[in-house]
């Protein structure tokens, strides 16, 4: 087993310090699969960092009842015990054909990768933190995420590779992020985890002959942890409803056009997995986004309209456009200025889709939904 910090017992952790402040990095070498973790590039999962005392003076008293009904739920720790390998574990990877191997270890890393940036985020947000509400539901969410974490790298260990996570919180780029803007981002995570997860195990369940890998069996019980961090995050902003009016109207537009445009190109990258799985990943991806968005009606006043055709037509002109700019990489200066050409035609593509028309949205009377998928 990886060792991550326990909270199984309600103590405290002690995650290292995120951020520039860190000591040097440990001797050992890092390995492969580690290094590959550590990059940062445009689809990677990311590491956040944020101004924390302005984060710990968000009040959520306006939605208290809300709150404290989810706390307890946090508390009751129904997923404790879910997250071990136990009898319907049985794998074998040589099973795997190479590509299919490839992507899949790919997809591993880069999970656990988004699994502890949260963990990293959240059990900082604890540590620099003095309001008690939220001090408790990071705790918590720290607890969740290292166990996600946790239990993909106990996944990786039957492909002999690890990711070394204290290295990782070290060495990895923090990507700095004002407090709303993590809300918005963490919350679309959460929810578009949540949203992916039921959606791969509500497929597999229905064609178990296509479940390549028995980690898919761990999915619901996963995802609702997912989908129960996202209410948080919904809580806290309908509690401090001037993040969700004037401009910021924009700034949500923005993240979510972002959040489902980069889940787009990145599934598109994994076409053998997808397949592996009978997943089309277009279709796949549509009806992710339409979980999501129908999810965000809890707290987003404004929706990207994701069945709009104009919509699926420019992510898949970014799509064409990230493959251009992949297969440039290696043609010297020709190649130099056509990446340039692609990544400002990108943008473009970028601010088309932000000017889509979107779908206003009225705020339902109580926040919390049921992961109902
Ligand atoms: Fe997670
Ligand atoms: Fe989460």
């Amino acid at each position: 087993m990886t060792e991550l910090p326990s909270y199984e017992n309600d103590r405290d952790f002690e995650l290292p310090t995120p951020g520039p402040s860190l000591g040097k990095a440990p001797r050992k070498a890092p390995n492969e699969t580690t290094l590959k973790a550590q990059q940062t590039t445009t689809l990677s999962p990311r590491f956040y960092t944020t101004n924390f005392d302005e984060l710990d003076k968000l009040s959520i008293e306006p939605v208290r009842a809300e709150w404290d009904a989810m706390i307890a739920e946090f508390a009751a720790d129904k997923n404790l015990g879910h997250f071990k390998r136990n009898a319907e574990w049985s794998f074998d990877p040589n099973t795997l054909p190479p590509a299919l191997r490839q992507e899949f270890l790919d997809f591993l890393v880069s999970s656990l990768t988004a699994e502890f940036s949260g963990c990293v985020l959240y059990a900082e947000a604890k540590k620099r933190g003095l309001n008690r509400d939220l001090c408790t539901l990071f705790k918590y969410m720290a607890r969740d995420e290292a166990r996600h974490a946790g239990f993909i790298n106990d996944c990786l260990q039957d492909f002999k590779v690890d990711v070394d996570l204290g290295f990782l919180v070290k060495a990895k780029k923090y990507t700095f992020f004002s407090p709303k803007f993590i809300l918005y981002a963490t919350y679309l995570s959460e929810k578009i985890g949540y949203a992916r997860y039921i959606t791969i195990f509500r497929h597999l369940e229905a064609n178990p002959d296509k479940r390549f890998h028995p980690i898919f069996k761990w999915f619901k019980e996963w995802c609702n942890d997912e989908f129960r961090h996202g209410e948080a995050l919904a809580l806290m902003m309908r509690a401090n409803p001037t993040l969700l009016t004037g401009l910021n109207r924009l700034w949500i537009r923005f993240f979510q056009v972002a959040v489902f445009a980069t889940m787009f190109v990145r599934d598109h990258s994994r076409p053998e997995m997808h397949h592996a799985m009978g997943l089309d990943p277009e279709q796949y991806g549509l009806k992710v986004f339409g979980i999501t968005s129908e999810i965000c009606k809890q707290v987003f006043p404004v929706l990207v309209d994701v069945e709009s055709p104009r919509f699926l037509e420019l992510l898949r002109e970014l799509l064409q456009l990230s493959r251009g700019i992949e297969a440039a990489r290696t043609g010297g200066v020709w190649g130099r200025v056509k990446t340039l050409a692609l990544q400002a035609r990108t943008v473009l593509v970028m601010g088309q889709l932000l000017l889509l028309p979107t779908r206003s949205n009225d705020l339902p009377q109580t926040t919390r939904m049921s992961p109902a998928w």
